[in-house]
Order: structure tokens, then C-alpha cells, then sequence
């Protein structure tokens, strides 16, 4: 099983990419969030930097419904180094959806399919998908699958939710098996060939991959239970993107692959990489909180009292008052 990292806006970025990889390393695959227009600003220019993402597999993303600029971030992404662009098509935020993008884009299939008919002619680099399974009704799915298949993109990741579930209430798992019945995973002897490929030339991969087209399921996978109940009910994935459970327990993915739960030592060095890390690219103290806070919304659930924890954090009005929060709950850490 291959173990990726989920692109999450605000959290996932290069600062708390390299920390994990630092400190956990046990992802095989990173996509960073998205990026949805040519005139980038400063803070993604930082993140897309090749400087910034050392050491790891990563997939750059794009979330637009706008063919052209897919194709000029595509060009910008190839000459930074990047070997494969991701398009967002499942974004369920308003601002996002009311554009037309994200899974906005899933209610207008003649636009989608001719922008991916676009996309797929000219692109230069290979194309990965993530998409949700539909807008408000279960009933669009199969439609939305069937043009998906129609594309030698080198996986598609399904978060099985319709955007009007936005990150809440169950999944839809019989939808995803629905793709997966369309779409069987390669064996052992093809994925070494295309890694063989890959090295040697970029599109051949593409193009032997999407003869698998192998899938990618995403979505409310926060234990080893979780997991087994995803591999159990989906036997030809060997792919599963990690979300919020990750950042919840980023030592997730070791557990997931039989290895110990984390340590306190490595939760230690994690945070304080990720505190230094913000310090040394954020000049005003209340921001560096905020991006703190974020990751401690899910990372407060790995302690008992996460809700008391949590509030602690928020309150806290200046760095050393979270830095002695934090290290009063770490040095009482215990797994839960
Ligand atoms: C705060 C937040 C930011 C996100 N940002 C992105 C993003 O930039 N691109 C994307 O494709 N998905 C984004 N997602 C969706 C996640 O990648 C993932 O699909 C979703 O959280 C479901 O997986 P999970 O249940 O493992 O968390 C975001 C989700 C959250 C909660």
C-alpha cells in the first residue's frame, strides 16, 4: 500500500511538509495545496519553491476550470523540476464552488469534459485527478465516472462525500466501489514497469498508467481500524490518501504500515520544527498562532482533553504562552 499525504490549504504547506518529513517521513507520496491562477502570490511561490520540497514525491495541484491556465502553471510546473500536476475537481467551499471550480466543476459535465479534452492534448507534464463523487446527488456519479475513465490521467483519487456533505457525515464507500469495479490495480510486475518508465520518459508513463488507471481512495481514515475496513471493502486499491487523520496522529501512516505509534521524542521535534519553521517566515507573532492553531485542530485530538487543550491554545496571546502550553500537554502525552 502506498500512503499519501492529503493537500490541505493552510496546514499542509511547505513548513509542515518538511517538518513531517523530518520527523515521521513515513508518507509516500505528498500533494501540496492547491494553486488556482498564474499570478501567484508570495506565500505560494515559497511553497512550489523546489528548494522548499526536498526529499520527497510531490505533486503540485491546480483547482481552475479555465484550460489555459491549467496548461501555463502545467509549463511553470515542469520547469521548476515537477514530474505531475494534480486537478482539483473537489473542492466543496463556496467561493470555490460558486466559480465553477472544484466540485463546482461536476455539475457542468459539457464545460468538464471539454476542458479535460483540452487539458489531456496539451498538457506537459502527466495528470493526476481528485475529485468528490458529485454535486448534491449520488445519481451523478456514474456519468461523472464515465468521463473520468475516458482520460490517461496516472490516478484518480476519490473522496467518496457530494459536495452539499462538505467534510461531514458518512462517506459514500459504495460509490467508490462502483470505480473500482470499472478500474482494477495494477500488479506488482506493472508497477515496476512503469517506475521503470517513469525514470526514463515522462508521458510513456503517463500513457501505460492510465491502462490501470489506478485509484486512490481518500477520506475519514483516522485509525487502524479505519484502514482495514478500507482495504477489506476496496481489495484492488493500493493507494490511500491521508487527511485530517494524519494531522490528528501524524503518526498515522507508520502505524498504518505495521511500524510503532509516535513517540514523545518525535512529537517533540515535530512541533518544534513546525514552531521555528513558522518563526523563520512569519514576522507577526498573532500569525504565526493562527497557523499553529490550525494544525491543533485536529492534532488536539490525539490528547485526552484535546477540547480543554484546544481552547488553551487559542487563548494563548503570545508565543511563550504556547510554547509552555504545548510543552506542559507533550510532556503529559500519552497515546490515546
Ligand atoms: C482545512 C482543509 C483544507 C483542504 N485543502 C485542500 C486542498 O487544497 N486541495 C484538495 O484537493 N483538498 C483539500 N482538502 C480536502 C482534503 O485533501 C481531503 O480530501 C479531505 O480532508 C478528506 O480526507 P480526510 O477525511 O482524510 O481528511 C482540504 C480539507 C481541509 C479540511
Amino acid at each position: 500500500m502506498n500512503f499519501y499525504m492529503a493537500p490541505m490549504e493552510g496546514i499542509t504547506n511547505h513548513i509542515y511538509r518538511q517538518a513531517y518529513l523530518h520527523h515521521f517521513g513515513q508518507i509516500d507520496r505528498y500533494f501540496m495545496p492547491f494553486i488556482s491562477s498564474l499570478g501567484l502570490n508570495y506565500k505560494e511561490i515559497r511553497d512550489i519553491a523546489p528548494e522548499n520540497n526536498q526529499g520527497m514525491d510531490i505533486v503540485p495541484q491546480i483547482l481552475t476550470n479555465h484550460a489555459d491556465i491549467f496548461l501555463g502553471l502545467t509549463e511553470m510546473f515542469k520547469d521548476l523540476g515537477y514530474r505531475e500536476v494534480n486537478l482539483n475537481i473537489g473542492c466543496p467551499s463556496g467561493t470555490v464552488t460558486a466559480k465553477g471550480r472544484g466540485s463546482g466543476f461536476l455539475r457542468f459535465l459539457p464545460e468538464l469534459e471539454a476542458f479535460l479534452d483540452e487539458i489531456f492534448e496539451k498538457s506537459v507534464l502527466p495528470v493526476s485527478v481528485k475529485t468528490r463523487i458529485g454535486y448534491e446527488a449520488e445519481e451523478e456519479w456514474p456519468a461523472i465516472l464515465e468521463l473520468l475513465t475516458r482520460y490517461p490521467m496516472t490516478e484518480l483519487i476519490i473522496h467518496p462525500r457530494l459536495r452539499k456533505d462538505l467534510y461531514k457525515g458518512p462517506v459514500r464507500p459504495h460509490l467508490y466501489e462502483m470505480a473500482e469495479r470499472r478500474m482494477a490495480a495494477p500488479t506488482e510486475e506493472q508497477s515496476a514497469e512503469f517506475e521503470d518508465l517513469r525514470d526514463k520518459e515522462e508521458m510513456a508513463y503517463g500513457e501505460a498508467r492510465q491502462k490501470i488507471s489506478p485509484l486512490c481512495y481518500n477520506g475519514d481514515v483516522y485509525t487502524v481500524e479505519d484502514y482495514q475496513t478500507v482495504c477489506n471493502r476496496f481489495p484492488n486499491t493500493d493507494r490511500v490518501m491521508l487527511g485530517r487523520g494524519l494531522i490528528a496522529n501524524p503518526g498515522l501512516a507508520g502505524e498504518l504500515k505495521g511500524e510503532a505509534p509516535m513517540t514523545r521524542g518525535q512529537l517533540e521535534g515535530f512541533l518544534d520544527e513546525l514552531f521555528g519553521g513558522y518563526r523563520g517566515i512569519i514576522p507577526e507573532d498573532k500569525n504565526i498562532l493562527y497557523r499553529l492553531l490550525e494544525v491543533w485542530t485536529y492534532l488536539a485530538r490525539s490528547f485526552p482533553e484535546g477540547d480543554k487543550l484546544l481552547k488553551k491554545i487559542r487563548k494563548s496571546k503570545s508565543l511563550a504562552e504556547y510554547r509552555s502550553v504545548v510543552a506542559a500537554a507533550v510532556s503529559e502525552w500519552e497515546m490515546i
